[in-house]
Formats: structure tokens, C-alpha cells, sequence
């Protein structure tokens, strides 16, 4: 039995389904050097802030945390959780609210992967693992409606359905089954897209995040603009539709080029971001970068730092590797201005920042050394601002 600390802990127990002050008995599913992972059998004595999960399946299926909390504290464990880690690893006082988003409870992912049992059912994964949990009679209660309950496939035993609800439709199927492209509309633009390819999960995040973007950046018309981590396109789209000049880098060289046909004007590059910026300008007024849970890393970070950019907006869907990266940045001179919090995944724990970086005005001289298994050539920049 353990009770979930409210204050400093000795040993770290990752116990998903649990609120601080509850009394609960765990069962330990793993042990680390440095941590533990339990899953709670019973609650014995609940937090006020406890609701019973909408979901019957919560329990055991891996894709939410957050059901057995309504929506607004659940904002204010993420608001915890991205003050501590930005005072903590960057220093950067984080005073804001994470904001709600609509629909913020059911209804807003726009993407599923579900799995196939031996009949052709569909489920969803089981948390931190391969097992099938089959979908209650009411579907996925995140999911947008068009992909919440998918009919039986006819694929049988363990292959993975995606599934997508796009502007153009929704379609379900194993990803080798489904066509080349869905067509999202954001504004007034459409982006072609792999069904199974990367795109904002939530439904309003590609309004939300590129209208925040575009507020941070005040893009001025004939400034050059880099969007890293580009996807099909999003942030490009936003700063080239502001009078930009827009370079874009990809890895997936499948959604370069569905970017080149989405956002024409600008220019897009497929490779890993770190290397792949030593092709773009030496120089540039603004950056995007979106980069996956990992973060950009340092190197990028002097990479971009080295470009002197007169303002930065960071994306990012980990807070943790956000922190880390403004920390670098803060060393290379650059400050983090402002930070906001959406509310892009609810009834799980994930949130999604917005950081805007700019120069601190201390003088520093920023040099990209060679990347690790590089010949040793000369370093693409070395800038004294
Ligand atoms: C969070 S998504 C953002 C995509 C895009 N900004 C959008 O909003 O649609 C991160 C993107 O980075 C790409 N990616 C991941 N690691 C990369 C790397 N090292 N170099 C280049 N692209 C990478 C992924 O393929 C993915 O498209």
C-alpha cells in the first residue's frame, strides 16, 4: 500500500491512475536502478478530484491517463508539471495557464492506430505493451466520432488499422491498404498528407498552434524563415502566407514531398534537421521548429543559434526536452521570452508548449562543430553577433 506523496520523495513510483494524497495499493510492474512502475489495484482512499473514468476500458488501455480527472485539474497537473520542469532544467518561470482547447474531453483526435484480433476485431494497445484491449460497444471515446468505432476489417490477428479523419473524409484500413493521400483544410489552405503519415492529432491544433505561432514570430513580409521538423508543410504554409521567404527540413521524405506540393512557394529539404541545415542560408530572421518527443538537441540548437534569428518559436509535445533545449539556447544567448500551454491531448498527460526565444543581447560567439562520424570539415557557420 502506498500513499502518493505530496511532498519530496525517497523512492520514485510511476503509478499511472493515481492524485497526490490518495492512499493506494500498487502492484509493482517494474523495477529500475532509479525508479519503479506500478499499476494501482485499489484506491483506498480517493482524492475529492477523483471522478470514475468515462471510458470502461481506462484501466487497461494504453492510450489514455487522465480519465479518472475531469478536465480542468487535469490542466492544472500539466501546468505543474511544465512550471517545474522549465524552473528546473532552464529556469524559465512559466506564470500561464495551460489553455482548453475544444473539444476538450472527447472527440478530438483526428488519428487511431488500432490492432486486429484473431476475428478481425479492432482494439487498442494495452499500456507499454503489444496485448489487444477490445473497444467497448461505444468506440474510442477521444477519438473524433467519423474513427471512434471501426467495423470489423477482416484482417485478422495483431495487424495495426489506421485510421483518419480528415477534411476529405475518414478512412480506416491497414496503413499498405489505405491511398497515397487524405486532404486536411486549415484556413485557407488545403495539405495533402499520408493517411498514416504525421498530423496534428487533435483537431484544432493545426489552427490553434499556427495562429499562436504566426502571433509570437509577427512575421514581417520579406524576411527569411526556416520551419524545422516540417511535416507536410504546416508552419511554412503560415510564414510564406506572411510575406516570408521559407525554407523547410524534413525527414520523411514523403511528406517533403507532399510539403513541395502544398506550400509551392517555399523550399523544402528531406534529411535529418541537424545535417540538413547546412544547406540552408547562413543567415535568417526567424525559425519554426517542431521537432518529435526528443527534442532538437544541441547541436541543432547551435545550428540555429549561429544563424542570429531574431526570434524563435520552439513547438514541442515534451516539456521535458523543451526545457532541456532552452537551456542550451540560453547559453547560446538566446532568452525564452514567452512560453505558452495548450491543451492538445486531453484526458491524457501530454501537453503542448509554445516557446519563443530571443536574443539575450550578451555578445557570444556560436561555432557548429563537426557532427559526430563527420570528416572533420570546416564548421558550416561561425557567427560573432
Ligand atoms: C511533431 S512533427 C511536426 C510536423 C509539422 N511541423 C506539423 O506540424 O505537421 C515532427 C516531424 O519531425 C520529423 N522528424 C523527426 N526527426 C527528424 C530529424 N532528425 N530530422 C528531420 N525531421 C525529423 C518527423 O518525420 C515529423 O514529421
Amino acid at each position: 500500500m502506498v500513499r502518493v506523496p505530496t511532498g519530496p520523495v525517497h523512492t520514485v513510483v510511476f503509478a499511472r491512475h493515481t492524485l497526490e494524497g490518495e492512499l493506494v495499493r500498487l502492484r509493482i510492474t517494474e523495477v529500475r536502478p532509479r525508479f519503479c512502475r506500478g499499476e494501482v489495484i485499489e484506491v483506498v482512499e480517493a482524492s475529492p478530484l477523483r471522478r470514475p473514468a468515462p471510458c470502461p476500458i481506462a484501466a487497461r488501455c494504453g492510450g489514455c491517463d487522465f480519465q479518472h480527472v475531469g478536465p480542468a485539474h487535469s490542466r492544472e497537473l500539466k501546468r505543474q508539471v511544465v512550471a517545474e520542469l522549465l524552473q528546473h532544467s532552464a529556469g524559465v518561470n512559466f506564470t500561464g495557464e495551460v489553455e482548453a482547447v475544444q473539444p476538450d474531453e472527447f472527440g478530438w483526435r483526428t488519428r487511431m492506430r488500432f490492432l486486429t484480433d484473431a476475428q478481425g476485431l479492432v482494439g487498442l494497445r494495452a499500456h507499454r505493451s503489444n496485448d489487444l484491449v477490445p473497444l467497448p460497444a461505444e468506440g474510442c471515446r477521444i477519438a473524433n466520432p467519423a474513427i471512434s468505432r471501426p467495423r470489423p476489417t477482416g484482417v485478422t490477428g495483431g495487424v495495426e488499422v489506421v485510421a483518419a479523419a480528415a477534411s476529405s473524409g475518414s478512412i480506416t484500413g491497414p496503413a499498405d491498404e489505405l491511398p497515397d493521400s487524405v486532404t486536411e483544410h486549415v484556413g485557407e489552405r488545403d495539405f495533402e498528407v499520408s493517411p498514416a503519415g504525421f498530423w496534428q492529432s487533435h483537431t484544432a491544433a493545426p489552427d490553434t498552434l499556427t495562429h499562436a505561432v504566426r502571433q509570437a514570430l509577427a512575421p514581417r513580409s520579406g524576411e527569411a524563415a526556416f520551419d524545422l521538423f516540417c511535416g507536410v508543410g504546416l508552419f511554412a504554409a503560415t510564414l510564406l502566407d506572411a510575406g516570408c521567404r521559407v525554407w523547410g527540413i524534413e525527414g520523411d521524405a514523403r511528406a517533403v514531398a507532399f510539403a513541395r506540393r502544398n506550400v509551392p512557394g517555399a523550399r523544402f529539404s528531406v534529411g535529418d534537421v541537424a545535417r540538413a541545415l547546412r544547406r540552408l542560408p547562413a543567415r535568417t530572421d526567424l525559425v519554426v521548429l517542431d521537432p518529435p518527443r526528443s527534442g532538437a538537441g544541441a547541436q541543432v540548437m547551435r545550428a540555429i543559434a549561429s544563424r542570429r534569428p531574431r526570434a524563435i518559436a520552439y513547438v514541442a509535445c515534451d516539456p521535458a526536452s523543451l526545457a532541456r533545449d532552452l537551456s542550451t539556447a540560453a547559453a547560446l544567448g538566446y532568452a525564452t521570452t514567452s512560453v505558452r500551454a495548450f491543451d492538445l491531448f486531453p484526458m491524457t498527460h501530454h501537453v503542448e508548449c509554445l516557446a519563443l526565444l530571443e536574443p539575450d543581447g550578451a555578445a557570444r560567439v556560436v561555432q557548429i562543430p563537426p557532427l559526430e562520424g563527420e570528416d572533420g570539415s570546416p564548421p558550416a557557420a561561425s557567427v560573432k553577433p
